[in-house]
């Protein structure tokens, strides 16, 4: 079954050119993109879709979330607004709740969050466990997360718990709980940060994790300068996240490495921290991915427009540049080349704005401007 789509005022396909295309058409056929060009030159469809002078990008992919969680933390964001810092401490209190959750109630508040994340033309996800904390915690998020994202990547080494030893927690994030999570996931992730864990250890935690075969990611230099850009572009991992507080040598580290820099500004927005100098970046040559991190604590939004705006309001990103770093680029830090972007052959997740551009995403920040959604050649919004 193929359906051909037109009146489209604007297509990025964010394909290997990054054109924006105009008086393009796209047909879709199954789950996947089966044509792109000029809409003079269609090829016959069984069906046709007209959305009417509106822009078409591909589905945002957000590649670092935290969705597997229990329980609220508005009292400590709030408290955070009237000045008290954010020190990643409140972890524990989202993993004793996590931990008292029914799977039922794991998997309802999950499909919440997907849900909401699609209807803003979020259509390929990563989470990430890290709210259990022991073997079996650990392994329940990693299965519950399998059911409905994408990408699923191993969080044991997110805190050392309450009351744990430090040395003992990391050894066993290396050992025995990435030996029982691993099977479950493809990517394994440390927050490698003064409070959370060393270099040291967060080395030991993702050369065990490589050594199974797993994809690396870290949570890198968040708080402070510190170690973990470094020890991500060393051990060749996919993506280093948070990049908030760079070095000189961090930003040339990144630009001579494949390691992308994701950037996560809704984070650095409630945690009343700097915006991470993403001009540096991309000046410098590396790779820039623009993602939520949604999670309870700190950074409770879905919404991938509201990073694509604030990139290019207070990051200083063009427009095209927010539009890559939410879709091709998360995908390359996913080391998918099917979704992000709408060449032929790529799976059908499409994202139609209400707009005539997609240059309407910063020009109008803050307005919905979801029109609809294909998820795998299937239209899922409205
Ligand atoms: O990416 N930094 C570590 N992990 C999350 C925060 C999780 C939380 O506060 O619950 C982050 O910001």
């Amino acid at each position: 079954m193929s359906t051909l789509i037109t009146g489209i005022a604007e297509l990025r396909t964010q394909d290997d050119d990054l054109a924006t295309l105009r008086g393009a058409a796209l047909v879709v056929d199954g789950d996947r993109v089966a044509w792109v060009g000029s809409a003079a030159r269609a090829p016959a469809a069984d069906s046709r879709v007209d959305v009417g002078g509106r822009a078409v990008l591909p589905g945002w992919v957000d590649s670092h979330t935290h969705l597997l969680f229990a329980g609220d933390r508005t009292a400590e964001f709030a408290a955070r607004m009237a000045g008290e810092p954010y020190t990643a401490g409140g972890i524990a209190t989202t993993v004793a709740a996590t931990r008292a959750a029914t799977d039922d109630e794991l998997r309802a508040n999950l499909r919440r969050h997907v849900a909401e994340a699609l209807a803003q033309g979020t259509t390929c996800l990563e989470t990430k466990t890290g709210y259990g904390l022991t073997v079996d915690d650990e392994v329940r998020l990693a299965r519950l997360a399998a059911e409905q994202v994408d990408e699923v990547t191993y969080l044991g080494a997110h805190l050392v718990p309450p009351g744990a030893d430090a040395g003992a927690y990391a050894a066993l994030a290396a050992g025995d709980m990435l030996a029982a999570v691993a099977p479950h996931v493809r990517w394994a992730d440390v927050f490698c940060e003064t409070g959370a864990f060393d270099e040291s250890r967060s080395r030991a935690v993702l050369t065990a994790a490589a050594a199974r075969g797993l994809g690396l990611r870290v949570h890198g230099n968040q708080l402070g300068r510190g170690p973990g850009v470094r020890l991500a572009v060393e051990l060749g991992a996919a993506s280093v996240d948070h990049c908030t507080h760079l070095a000189p040598a961090d930003v040339d580290a990144l630009a001579g490495s494949t390691t992308v820099a994701t950037l996560l500004p809704a984070c650095d927005l409630s945690t009343r921290q700097p915006l991470p100098d993403a001009r540096a970046l991309l000046d410098a040559g590396a790779a820039v991915a623009l993602a939520t991190n949604c999670n309870p604590g700190s950074s409770y939004t879905s919404s991938m427009a509201f990073c694509v705006a604030t990139a290019v309001l207070q990051m200083r990103m063009t427009v095209d540049e927010a539009i890559t770093a939410a879709t091709r680029t998360p995908a390359r830090s996913l080391n998918r080349q099917d979704v992000g972007h709408l060449a032929a052959g790529a799976r059908a997740d499409i994202h139609v704005l209400d707009a005539p551009s997609a240059t309407h995403l910063a020009y109008r920040p803050g307005v919905p401007l979801t029109h609809s959604v294909w998820r795998r050649g299937t239209r899922v919004i409205p």
